[in-house]
């Protein structure tokens, strides 16, 4: 063929694609597939107010979730177990306040309820609203709307690098906090198991932090870890023999 023709050739071809596959992809209603929402932020433009949490994370930044992030209210944060889930959200039906495009975010902190108002309750029980970092609401909505109704559905996590294991507690009390999460990115059961012992369930303590009784001292750790899609993975001799509380180590692996 000569040059001309390919290029015509393609453009036709891209043309059918898109006249075939974009109808399958998006064809059924508005937003196939979007749950509603609002939207609201917390926190200044450089996310300070967002680190920590009700998750159990710390430094957002150095843990790979950056400004990217959004606190849950109780509908939507299930007491925690909603903790690393990510989400893709857009502003709708406000074409005044909306800003277009998509975002992505990975859900980090908990937005309380506050019973003692009667207006702007908009984490209130039984209503779905992502308080999100300023940053990430200024990329769909404007700053004065201060709260916006968005359609969000959930999506896969994509991390780089290894699933991370922060040691907490104490030698007695071993707790964990599993972070930098793929694919679907809340864990709903973690278990550990010593160089000399068999697997052993730990308990969820609260947010995405989890713990067991069983002293493991000069033993090399190993997780299993499986998320709420039961996806289940072993992340093997994660930490040395001489770990202690207060240190984390790569899983080297990721979902
Ligand atoms: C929330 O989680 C904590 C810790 O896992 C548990 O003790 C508590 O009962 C849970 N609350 C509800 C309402 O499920
Ligand atoms: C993990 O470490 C133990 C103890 O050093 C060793 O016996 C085992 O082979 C290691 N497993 C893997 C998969 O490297």
């Amino acid at each position: 063929m000569k040059f001309l023709e390919k290029i015509i050739y393609a453009e036709v071809l891209m043309m059918v694609m898109v006249i075939w596959v974009v109808p399958i992809c998006y064809g059924h209603g508005d937003h196939p597939g979007w749950l509603d929402a609002r939207a609201t932020f917390y926190g200044d433009i450089n996310g300070g107010e967002t680190q920590q949490g009700a998750c159990g994370y710390g430094d957002l930044h150095k843990q790979g979730y950056g400004l990217e992030t959004a606190a849950l209210s109780t509908a939507l944060f299930n007491n925690g177990s909603t903790c690393g889930a990510c989400y893709e959200l857009k502003c709708v039906n406000s074409p005044q306040w909306c800003v277009p495009g998509i975002i992505k975010i990975t859900a980090t902190n908990f937005c309380p309820p506050d019973y003692s108002k009667t207006t702007d309750i908009w984490c209130n029980p039984p209503q779905r609203d992502f308080d999100l970092s300023q940053k990430m609401y200024l990329k769909i909505a404007k700053y004065k709307a201060g709260v916006v109704p968005v359609k969000y559905r959930r999506v896969p996590c994509t991390k780089t690098g290894g699933v991370k294991f922060e040691t907490k507690g104490n030698p007695h009390f071993l707790m964990v906090l599993p972070y930098n999460i793929g694919g679907a990115g809340d864990v709903r059961a973690l278990q550990v198991k010593g160089t000399k012992t068999a697997w052993i369930k730990m308990q969820k303590n609260w947010g995405q932090i989890w713990n067991t009784g069983v002293v493991l001292t000069g033993q090399c750790l190993s997780f299993r870890v499986t998320l709420s899609d039961g996806m289940t993975k072993d992340f093997i001799n994660v930490t040395t023999p001489s770990w202690s509380c207060g240190q984390t180590f790569d899983g080297r692996i990721n979902f």
